[in-house]
Formats: C-alpha cells, structure tokens, sequence
C-alpha cells in the first residue's frame, strides 16, 4: 500500500499507529535480554513454514537453501527459522522441518550456508508440536489436549474424539531437550518452544475444562510450558537463546480461547498471558515473539490480509492495529525483556515508517516481517536506508498461504515467479481437477 493511501485509510479509520521518519533507528542493534547476544539490528525474518523438506530423511532441501540464504542476504540481524516437529506424531505433514541424529549434519550445512551470507545474522529455530494439526503423510492425524467446539467445528472432529492423556504430556519436555539438544549441534543459537496458533501447547493453555493436573486453573495449563522451558534452558549451554513465540490472545470466545474476557466476547485480555511470560522468565525464557490468533480459525487476526480469499470480516488495518498495540501493552509490562512484533507486512511501503515508529516509542525491541520477507527478502537492506521499493513489497494476497495449505514449497508466486509461480498453477490445476 502506498504511505498516501495509508494514511488516508488511517484518518478515516481512527486508528492508532506510531509512526517516525527516523528509519536508520531501525539499524539499531538490539541486545537479548538474559544473554551476551547483540542483533545487529532491529529487524527480525519470522518464521513461514516451507513445505519443502526431503521426504526422505526430513532435510533441508534445495529451496530451502535458496530461501534462508536469500533471507540471511537481505541483512535481518535475526532470522527465526520455521515450525520444526520434535517428534513423528507432532509433524503438520510429511514435508516439515525435523532434526534427527541421522540428519543433524544436513541442518549444520545449512546454518554454515545462512552464516556464510551474513556472518553476524543470529537464528533461532522454532521447535514445535503441532497438536490438533498434526499429519501422517498428509492425512490429519489429530493430537488434543481437549475439545475445543470451535476449532473441532473447522477440522472437523467428533465429540468422542481421544484427548491424550498425561503421560503422553508428561514425555513431551523430553522430546524438546532432544530436538534443541540437536538444533544447538547443528549451530542455531537458540531455540523457540512454539507456544501459538492453537498447537498444541498453545492450545493446552485454554484447557479450561480438562481434568487432571494439565488442565483447569492456570497453574495446570500452563505446566506443561514451564516445565520444558525449564528442561530445554538446563540441557542447554548458557550460551544459547531460550525464546518462545508466544499467542497474546487467541482471539475465541471464553472457555475455547486463551488470553480472553471470560464474559465470552471476541476480545484480548492479557491477565494470564502477562503471568505467562513472567513465569517463562522466570524458568529462563528471555525473548518473544508476539502474535496473536490462529490460521486454522481467523487468519484475519493472525497475518491481515488485502486480497484472495477468505474475505476479511475486519477492515485488515484493525487487525495490524490490535498486534502492534497489543504487543506494546506487553513491553510496557516487561520492559526488561526482549520482543519482536508482528503484523507489518500488510502495512507495505508505510511500514517502515511505522516500524520506525514502534521501536523508537520503546513499543516493541524488533521487528518482524513474515510474508514480506518471502517476496521482498532484500527489504532489510532497503528500508532501513528509505529506499523500499514499492514493486517489489507484500501484496498480502494469501498466495504463500495456499501454497502451504497445498503441501507446496512456499514462497512468492508473484514477486519470485520464476521458481513459485509453475508451482502454484500446478496447485491451481490439481485444485480444478479435484474439483476445489
Ligand atoms: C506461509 C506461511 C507460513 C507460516 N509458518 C509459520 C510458522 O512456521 N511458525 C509461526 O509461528 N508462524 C508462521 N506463520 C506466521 C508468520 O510467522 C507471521 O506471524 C504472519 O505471517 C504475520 O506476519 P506478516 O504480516 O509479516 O506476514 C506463517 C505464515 C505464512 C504466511
């Protein structure tokens, strides 16, 4: 979107966004709160599963090689690579990223690769369960923590549907530390325990009505997070990130959603989710990614959108609004702690500007660009210098999304066309013959 129409958009709209013309702030380096680690600067690549690891032994591919390496070239001080399972039932589909003993070395190439391009550049990967989305193959392989009527009503899954039980929750820490164990050999400076998007820990969080100690009040729902930050920060040298990307609020009415009024509105409240993060950092978890939402259940929320479908029921800008100010409530809670934010993407050539805005009011310490980075990998490089090329910017056309929703390798089918464009069509046209 051009700087002019957005603020058109703004002032009719009433929203709220900060906003400065100081883009060189946004080289700022950023130190990691807990740790001797100092981004070069305040600008973060956040995570965008692929859809593209052998299916053979789950490494990374040549696509994938070509991304991480063109995001390590456009200069982001951090790069916080993909969704990454900790075990075969945790996998979204059989093409997501995993670390095993056997193709630990294959990952190792690959943060020698993302290094060779910037040496400086720090990546955290973000190791996950992924709960009610799991996959075998590509058949939806449901792992819940409990019903949640909303979420069951989009997979969709029957009431009788099995929850696991604790032991199967009591064992998940340990796949953790042996996933992070592996990550830091093949060289990532710091793990991410993925605690968002109603996977399966975020989603354990709103187990409001599970019985047993994993369930009811927050100190049950939030066990089983606290217990593996505090298993993977003990295996781990000191010199490595402990960090978790964590959903401020899910967005879904009381008793389904986490970091919601419990009169059953459509709104945040950050009660637990505040305790959370104190209590993460407490067990030694000093950065975060803020992010709020679920894909599966209002991707409006989660990644605003201008194009494609499904239509957005809020105006996208609300939706950019409520991250970046959302976020700020958080850091003004923590101010001792290190954030990246999300939501930019959508804002295109103004973004940086409000970028700018956000990290000089101390609203946020980085900040992130998920879909951006897939078209426009260089942007770092440019916006920080005020030459963004509006060309070459997000259309936030839900492309990216789709390839992923069809076990594609995604990346831009518009902005990179040589290599992503052949793979939507053929998506496109297996979509037609199915009849989709
Ligand atoms: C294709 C695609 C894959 C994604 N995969 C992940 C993921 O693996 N982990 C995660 O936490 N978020 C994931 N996200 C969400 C992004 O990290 C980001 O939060 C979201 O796109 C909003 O940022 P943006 O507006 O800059 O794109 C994904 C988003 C897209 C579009």
């Amino acid at each position: 979107m051009t700087t002019d129409k957005l603020e058109k958009e703004i002032a009719a709209g009433g929203y709220k966004f900060p906003r400065s013309e100081n883009l060189p702030v946004l080289l700022s380096p950023v130190k990691i709160s807990g740790t001797n680690v100092t981004l070069e600067n305040s600008l973060a690549v956040h995570p965008m599963e692929g859809g593209d690891f052998a299916l053979e032994d789950n490494s990374p591919t040549e696509t994938i090689v070509r991304r991480y390496r063109r995001f390590a070239r456009g200069g982001a001080g951090l790069i916080w690579f993909e969704a990454t399972a900790v075990q075969e039932d945790a996998r979204s589909f059989d093409r997501q990223a995993m670390i095993t003993p056997e193709n630990v070395d294959a990952y190792k190439r690959l943060v020698e690769q993302i290094k060779t391009e910037n040496p400086n550049v720090k990546v955290i990967v973000q190791l996950t369960h992924s709960g009610r989305y799991s996959k075998r193959g590509r058949k939806p392989a449901p792992v819940i923590t409990h019903h949640s009527l909303p979420l069951n009503d989009r997979l969709p899954l029957p009431p009788d549907y099995p929850v696991v039980d604790d032991d199967y929750l009591d064992r998940l820490p340990e796949a953790f530390v042996r996933s992070a164990v592996l990550a830091r050999k093949a060289g990532f400076d710091g793990v991410d325990i993925k605690c968002c998007h109603c996977y399966l820990y975020a989603e354990l969080l709103s187990a409001y009505q599970r019985p047993g100690k994993y369930g009811g009040p927050y100190e049950n729902r939030a066990r089983l997070t606290l217990d593996t930050i505090s298993a993977v920060r003990s295996a781990l040298p000191s010199d490595t990130i402990v960090s978790s990307r964590v959903g401020m609020s899910d967005m879904m009415p009381y008793p389904w959603g986490f970091g919601v009024p419990t009169d059953g509105s459509v709104a945040c409240d950050l009660t637990e989710p505040l305790r959370l993060i104190g209590d993460m950092r407490d067990r030694g978890c000093t950065l975060f990614s803020l992010t709020m939402g679920t894909p599966y259940y209002n991707p409006h929320v989660n990644r605003p959108y201008g194009k494609g479908v499904p239509t957005s029921p809020e105006p996208p800008l609300r939706g950019v609004e409520r991250m970046i100010n959302t976020s700020a409530q958080v850091k003004n809670a923590y101010p001792e702690l290190t954030f990246v934010g999300a939501g930019y993407s959508y804002l295109g050539e103004s973004s940086p500007y409000v970028a700018a805005g956000a990290i000089e009011d101390g609203m946020i310490d980085i900040v992130g660009y998920g879909r951006m980075s897939l078209c426009y990998p260089d942007f770092p490089r440019d916006i920080a210098v005020g030459k963004f090329d509006r060309k070459k910017s997000c259309l936030t056309c839900g492309k990216c999304s789709q390839l992923l929703g069809g076990f594609r390798p995604v990346g831009c089918p518009v902005r990179d066309s040589e290599i992503y464009l052949p793979i939507y069509q053929d998506l496109l046209k297996e979509r037609a013959e199915a009849g989709k």
